[in-house]
């Protein structure tokens, strides 16, 4: 073979190679937390951890306060750099709930669809010929007439049947094996006796099987979307009984739902949940393997519960004919920076920042124990510098016992295994990490000195 025509069949090795995987995107976009009252006389009702601090607020402009909820003028801001940033093969939005502040809880429910109605409006317009699949979270209404009114124009016939009573569906991507799952969270929260009842929370486990297993039969993979994913928040400590704070999945929901990801991770390409207002992941394991993994996207709101962070936007690229993801690129709005313009700016590429060569549960493994070797400090401040998205980032002091509770909620979505990983670091060690002994006997010598 000539050299020319070597280089020609080289490169149609590529071409098709290339031509095989077809790439897409998708936003994930989650907790927008919009606080309608943000630029009027009652804004404090989305800034009420902050009543002292008001003149701070004024002097910054509202919505570069971190200890507000989103204004509209946010809202605006993110939207109109979606549209900016718009890939041409931009294929839908993941959109995880929690659109309403939570200042907004006792308002009534017409006021809140409006405000619902309002941010709708803004993504139908940024998104005009995409659809935007939306989960519930728990400071959203509760499907009614007029919330399947509004978002009929993204939802199929077949999904609305599901949505209108329970608020979950599935969505199947005709031109792919990809079907996407979007369950309602709420439904197996704590506090959500609700007026809807603990039947509905029983009726989405029972189709959540069937759905998986007709995937399963048909060959396709799927994406489970939802608020609230499993596992735990960090910030818990070992001590808490139950995970506080609302919209939390039951310690039983949790453990059912992590038993249904094992016995379907073929079937799971990917979990995509929003909620904690941290940029972080959780990996399952199945009799010690990693078998799937749930990325954490962070929240539009700079408003954290306990702590802030800038807001992000985060766009996935995928084999759109597998479902396979590939990678995501992390988008930030820098709101403390207070020189003129709000400039949404990348942060950070995943594979790029982590050194990963694939989104895989065996990769974001590998990637939990480099977070939480404390010889190499890189990878974890890297880690704690996207978890509140560059925000007030002060990893100084976190030691190791504060570094391995990090490693913990990444690595143990069950809750009495994180808790038991939290108490007891020697253990964890030696159930996850048994290809190191010379690690483990450190580790043990290391909290006998210190005990
Ligand atoms: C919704 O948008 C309309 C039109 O811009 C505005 O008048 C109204 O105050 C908004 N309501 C809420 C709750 O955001
Ligand atoms: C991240 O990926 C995006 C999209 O592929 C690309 O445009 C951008 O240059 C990358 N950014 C960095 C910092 O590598
Ligand atoms: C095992 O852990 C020790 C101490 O943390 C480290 O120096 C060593 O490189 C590790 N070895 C392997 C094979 O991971
Ligand atoms: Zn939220």
């Amino acid at each position: 073979m000539n050299p020319s025509s070597f280089i020609v069949y080289i490169t149609s090795l590529l071409w098709l190679n290339l031509t095989d995987a077809k790439i897409g995107y998708f936003w994930h976009i989650t907790d927008l937390h919009y606080d309608p009252f943000h630029n009027s006389q009652e804004f404090h009702r989305g800034c009420r951890h902050n009543r002292a601090n008001n003149e701070h607020s004024h002097r910054n402009g509202r919505h570069r306060d971190h200890t507000c909820d989103s204004s509209w003028s946010l809202i605006q801001s993110a939207a109109a750099f979606m549209q900016e940033r718009h890939p041409d093969t931009l294929e839908f939005v993941l959109w995880t709930g929690d659109i309403l502040s939570s200042s907004m809880e006792h308002m009534s429910e017409d006021f809140k669809l409006e405000a619902v109605r309002n941010v709708t409006d803004i993504l139908s317009r940024t998104f005009s010929s995409q659809f935007v699949f939306p989960a519930l979270g728990h400071n959203d209404p509760p499907p009614s007439k007029r919330l399947v009114d509004m978002w009929m124009q993204w939802l199929p016939t077949e999904a609305l049947q599901t949505f209108k009573t329970g608020g979950y569906y599935t969505i199947e991507q005709s031109h792919s094996k990809l079907r996407i799952v979007v369950l309602n969270s709420v439904l197996w929260a704590g506090g959500a006796a609700r007026t809807d009842g603990p039947h509905l929370g029983q009726a989405q486990w029972g189709w959540l099987e069937e759905v998986l297993a007709k995937a399963r039969s048909k060959n396709e993979m799927v994406y489970l979307v939802a608020h609230a994913g499993p596992g735990m928040e960090e910030r818990h400590n070992a001590g808490s009984s139950s995970a506080a704070g609302g919209g939390e999945l039951t310690p039983s929901a949790n453990g059912r739902l992590l038993q249904t990801i094992r016995q379907f991770s073929d079937v799971i390409a990917g979990q995509f949940y929003g909620h904690r207002h941290t940029d972080t992941f959780r990996i399952i394991y199945s009799g010690g393997r990693p078998v799937s993994w749930a990325l954490l996207a962070p929240s539009v709101t700079p408003r954290g519960a306990g702590s802030m962070s800038n807001p992000g936007l985060r766009l996935y690229k995928f084999d759109s004919n597998t479902g396979k993801v590939l990678d995501y690129t992390q988008y930030y709005l820098d709101i403390t920076n207070t020189r003129g313009e709000v400039h949404w700016a990348v942060e950070y590429n995943l594979t790029q920042y982590y050194g990963l060569r694939e989104v895989s549960a065996m990769s974001l493994d590998a990637l939990a124990e480099r977070i939480r070797n404390y010889n190499d400090r890189g990878v974890f401040i890297k880690y704690m510098t996207a978890l509140r998205v560059r925000h007030n980032i002060d990893t100084a002091d976190c030691d190791s016992a504060c570094v391995h509770v990090h490693y913990c909620a990444i690595t143990r979505a069950d809750y009495q295994q994180f808790r038991s990983c939290v108490r007891n670091p020697a253990s964890a060690l030696a159930s996850q990490a048994a290809h190191n002994t010379t690690a483990i006997l450190l580790y043990a010598i290391l909290i006998l000195i210190s005990s």
